[in-house]
């Protein structure tokens, strides 16, 4: 009898447990929600504790009744929540909560401005809507009194992008800022324009809006393109960046031809000759607007030098000529201000170390990119200079990348003056030491090279 009773409870667990899996089964599977898997693990501890066997059956035909129970009224409290929503109509303004209390809602003129200031950076400028916009170009800052220019970044998105947008909405000399790229222009752009700074920040995104984002620039930013990774040069870039740039400069040609145009996207020897043929041919083309930025170079010289003289780097002037790339990069530092010497070794160290600065940031980053903070850094630097010049400030002096006579080749960077129509003034390279004077014949090697692959890139 006992063991009858005995086998009879194993019986009536075993059927408990077959009974409680397969509600729990039919829980998890039917509902794959929360209650179902609160539920399913409830039958289970039940069915494992043998001293549970008598309940346990009884709990599996709960667990089987609630099942049953949650498929068949979820349809219908879901039929029931959606006609209600189905039934407000809640684009009709008498449906709206506020509408008895206050009538139907006008925005005053206040409000709509207020309304086009907030969404000015979703919505990227075009035509259409300048005309029609509260805060239509003529109504920006850009025209009223506080002075400013119209800042273009295309590539806003990039590693240098983002901080150069971050730095140039902190400029005072911008009054309008536009920031293109083919990724991500609008979450740059709504970001940075909620910087408490005088820019009006509008972002624009892909080739069919690069030609509103353009129009009127007095300024143009380009950092667009893909940065090296260790073992590269910045000739390996050639292939991808100058069709990049190719294009982005067709749209300045069409629509904002007199911009002064900072170039930094890579092979800088390369980039600013394709752009010069891009110009050429649309017949835009004014050799003092077009800038290859190799400030950061300079920017480096300073630092290495400042910290081989033990001085602040903001005290130390060192010019670098030449180009943008390995050997073409050359700091003349019998040149440097503050006036000092350096021993043979020292001028080895500081020469090597300027001219690899690029490739210890990109090594350094292990495949994470280039130089990009202390990139944006300095062509902010840079683009200040520009600004300045624009606005008439005299003696501005800067290295850059330009059409030159200062050398045979047809480009080279060394010290210019900026000024309202840009680089006015291109400086001769003056006194060189020895070991100058060689280093000038590596460079222009090298560059003579890099100058004709662009220009043959244009005009195959
Ligand atoms: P990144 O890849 O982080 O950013 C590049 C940005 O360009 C990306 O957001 C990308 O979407 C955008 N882009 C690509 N194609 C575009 C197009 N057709 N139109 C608009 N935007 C486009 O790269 P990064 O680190 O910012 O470097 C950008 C470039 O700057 C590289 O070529 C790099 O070698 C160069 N660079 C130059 C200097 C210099 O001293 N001149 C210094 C550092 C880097
Ligand atoms: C630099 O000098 O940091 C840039 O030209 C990026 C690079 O590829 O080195």
């Amino acid at each position: 009898m006992k063991k009858r009773d005995k086998n009879s409870q194993l019986e009536m667990l075993e059927g408990a447990k077959s009974m409680g899996v397969r509600a729990a089964t039919s829980v998890s599977a039917g509902a794959a929600v929360g209650i179902g898997n609160v539920l399913s693990s409830s039958i289970h501890s039940v069915v494992q504790n043998s001293s549970l066997a008598k309940q346990s059956f009884g709990y599996a035909i709960l667990g089987f009744a609630l099942t049953k129970a949650i498929a068949l009224f979820a349809p219908i409290m879901a039929f029931l929540i959606s006609s209600v929503f189905r039934s407000k109509d809640w684009s009709d303004p008498s449906q709206q909560p506020n509408y008895r209390a206050h009538g139907p809602w006008k925005p005053s003129a206040e409000a709509n401005q207020r309304i086009a200031r907030i969404s000015a950076h979703l919505h990227p400028s075009n035509v259409q809507m300048e005309e029609s916009s509260i805060l239509g170009r003529t109504n920006c800052r850009a025209k009223g009194g506080a002075p400013g220019f119209k800042v273009a970044i295309l590539g806003a998105a990039g590693g240098i992008g983002q901080p150069l947008a971050m730095l140039m909405k902190m400029n005072p000399l911008v009054s309008v800022l536009h920031l293109y790229d083919v990724v991500n222009a609008p979450g740059v752009t709504a970001d940075i324009s909620h910087m408490d700074t005088g820019a009006v920040v509008r972002g624009f995104l892909g080739q069919p809006q690069l030609e509103s984002a353009l129009a009127g620039m007095d300024l143009v930013i380009i950092p667009a393109g893909v940065p090296r990774k260790p073992g590269m040069t910045r000739d390996d870039l050639f292939n991808i960046n100058a069709g990049i740039v190719k294009t982005l400069c067709e749209g300045i040609a069409k629509c904002c031809p007199n911009a002064i145009v900072n170039l930094i996207s890579n092979p800088v020897n390369s980039t600013v000759p394709i752009a010069a043929e891009v110009f050429k041919k649309a017949g835009t083309y004014d050799p003092k607007r077009l800038l290859g930025v190799t400030m950061l170079d300079v920017v480096r010289a300073n630092t290495f030098v400042a910290e081989v003289l033990g001085l602040d780097p903001r005290e130390v002037d060192v010019p670098v000529v030449g180009g943008h790339s390995g050997v073409t990069i050359l700091p003349l530092l019998s040149q440097v201000k503050p006036p000092c010497s350096f021993t043979p070794e020292e001028t080895e160290y500081l020469t090597k170390r300027i001219q690899d600065g690029g490739t210890e940031v990109v090594q350094a980053k292990a495949g994470a990119g280039s130089a990009t903070l202390s990139m944006a850094y300095a062509a902010v630097k840079f683009a200040d200079t520009c600004l300045r010049g624009l606005r008439g400030d005299a003696g501005i002096v800067e290295c850059a990348f330009v059409a030159s006579q200062v050398t045979e080749l047809p480009f080279f960077a060394s010290k210019v003056r900026l000024g309202r129509t840009g680089a006015e003034e291109v400086y001769q390279l003056g006194p060189m030491n020895e070991y100058e004077r060689v280093g000038l014949e590596k460079a222009k090697n090298e560059l003579a090279e890099s100058i004709q692959k662009g220009i043959s890139f244009i005009k195959k």
